[in-house]
């Protein structure tokens, strides 16, 4: 018999999965690249994708998870048969990769809740925040010194194991995370103007969307989903057996996207409030909204909070990670949890340091052009999660089709589901997948 961890409670895994989903993919990321491609029909787009293609992927993955209640390496042997286990592998190594940039962020997240709180960043001026800004991130020691303070709080919450750490910590931190949102919510669209730029959001604009659209749309709903690398599936692993998946997928994908919504809200209707530009790209959390911030009444505290805002959701997604490497040395080589977390985040610091100094000292190190930063989120969203993603939808809709049919008709009696849940793992998924992969390359 091996040891297995459970979740509490149902909305402790409901939070926990969130947790995994909602971090600098949603709130970081979605607002920019939202931007870039036009706003509303990029929206519609990311939502479509995200309510069936990520819909059902995820309750794939899920699934995948709690009915061979492995890790993912475990998961594709048992549920696809010893040829599939590769892209366990695979998803174990994405998770590592992931998080060694992922965590150089979440410093960033650190550094400003920081800078905000002493009041550093709380200048109108964007021209000399983006030069505090490059800076900072090119400088060799300080983001490293975050970066380091960042992986250890995730590494403490690993160690703390399933039910006492990222149970615990997702149910605080998701609920603060909620509230905070609210906040900061009400205080941007009260803003004068607001308005206009929550209407240049949702604005139709359809001459701006072009193939490229789509992939835009569809890698970031992967990678705020967190599906494709077997997140989803560790956590599904833990699933008590008589939770309904069905209905947590859809409370954990309703959370994502409607927190995405909410933060391109939040961001889109306080830059047209001040006059900014919203084509800024990926300085539009940190060089924008600070410049923001400084023109705001009680700017300095609602920076403060949207940067712990920010740093929570980037702490509970890299939990997740951190726990898809963990949870495979722990169920193949029957490691104990404290060495193995200690001797990873060890490992990926190490990375880390090196996607760090890209920014700085190493920028010159480029391979096929990209910097290791670059190197690293390209390889992982652009081609190993929609690997992951097609490995899961072929798995499920063939290999392991009619495990899975037992269990949902068992379950939820959605026939329809059924029926729909079978031709996207077999068809439309794998398609759209595979030409999404050859444009990118
Ligand atoms: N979904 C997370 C985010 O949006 C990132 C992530 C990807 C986390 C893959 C876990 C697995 O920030």
């Amino acid at each position: 018999m091996k040891h297995r961890a459970q979740w509490a409670s149902r909305l402790g895994f409901i939070l926990a999965a969130a947790g995994s989903a909602v971090g600098l993919g949603s709130i970081w990321k979605f607002p920019y690249v939202a931007a870039k491609n036009g706003g509303g029909v990029f929206l519609l787009l990311y939502i479509a994708l995200s309510l069936t293609l990520g819909f059902v992927l995820m309750i794939a993955e899920i699934l995948m998870g709690t009915l061979s209640r492995s890790s993912p390496v475990g998961a594709y042997r048992e549920m696809g048969g010893r040829g599939w286990t590769w892209a366990g592998y695979m998803g174990v190594i994405c998770g590592f990769l992931i998080l060694s940039f992922y965590s150089v962020v979440g410093g960033w997240t650190i550094a400003y809740f920081v800078k905000t709180i002493d009041g550093h960043i709380i200048i109108p001026n964007s021209t000399q925040l983006e030069l505090i800004f490059t800076t900072f991130v090119s400088s060799p020691v300080a983001p490293i010194v975050y970066h380091a303070i960042f992986i250890a709080f995730t590494a403490l919450v690993v160690i703390a194991g399933v039910q006492k750490g990222i149970e615990q910590v997702s149910k605080y931190l998701m609920s603060s995370l909620l509230l905070l949102m609210f906040i900061l919510i009400g205080r941007c669209i009260t803003l004068d103007g607001a308005f206009d730029g929550v209407a240049t959001f949702l604005q139709l604009d359809f001459e701006k969307v072009t193939m490229s659209s789509l992939l835009d749309a569809m890698g970031l709903a992967f990678f705020s989903l967190s599906i494709g690398m077997g997140a989803m599936m560790t956590y599904g692993s833990y699933v008590p057996r008589e939770t309904s998946i069905v209905r947590s997928a859809i409370s954990v994908i309703s959370l994502t996207v409607g927190i995405s919504l909410l933060a391109g809200i939040m961001v889109f209707s306080a830059i047209f409030a001040f006059g900014f530009n919203p084509g800024q790209g990926p300085g539009l959390t940190f060089v924008t909204m600070p410049a923001i911030f400084s023109q705001m009444q009680g700017g300095q505290f609602f920076g403060v909070l949207f940067f712990l805002l920010l740093f929570f959701a980037a702490l509970t997604s890299a939990v997740s990670l951190l726990e898809v490497v963990v949870y495979f040395f722990m169920d193949e080589y029957h490691l104990p949890r404290p060495l193995i977390t200690i001797i990873m985040t060890i490992l990926m610091f190490i990375l880390g340091c090196a996607a760090s100094l890209s920014f700085g000292p190493w920028k010159s190190y480029t391979f096929f052009g990209k910097t290791i930063f670059d190197c690293l989120d390209y390889v992982t969203s652009n081609i190993m999660m929609p690997v992951g993603c097609l490995a899961t939808s072929l798995v499920v809709g063939y290999a392991a089709f009619n495990r899975i049919k037992i269990y949902l008709v068992g379950i939820n009696r959605f026939s329809i589901l059924m029926v729909c849940f079978k031709w996207v793992c077999r068809i439309i998924a794998p398609v759209m997948i595979v030409v999404v992969l050859i444009q990118n390359l």
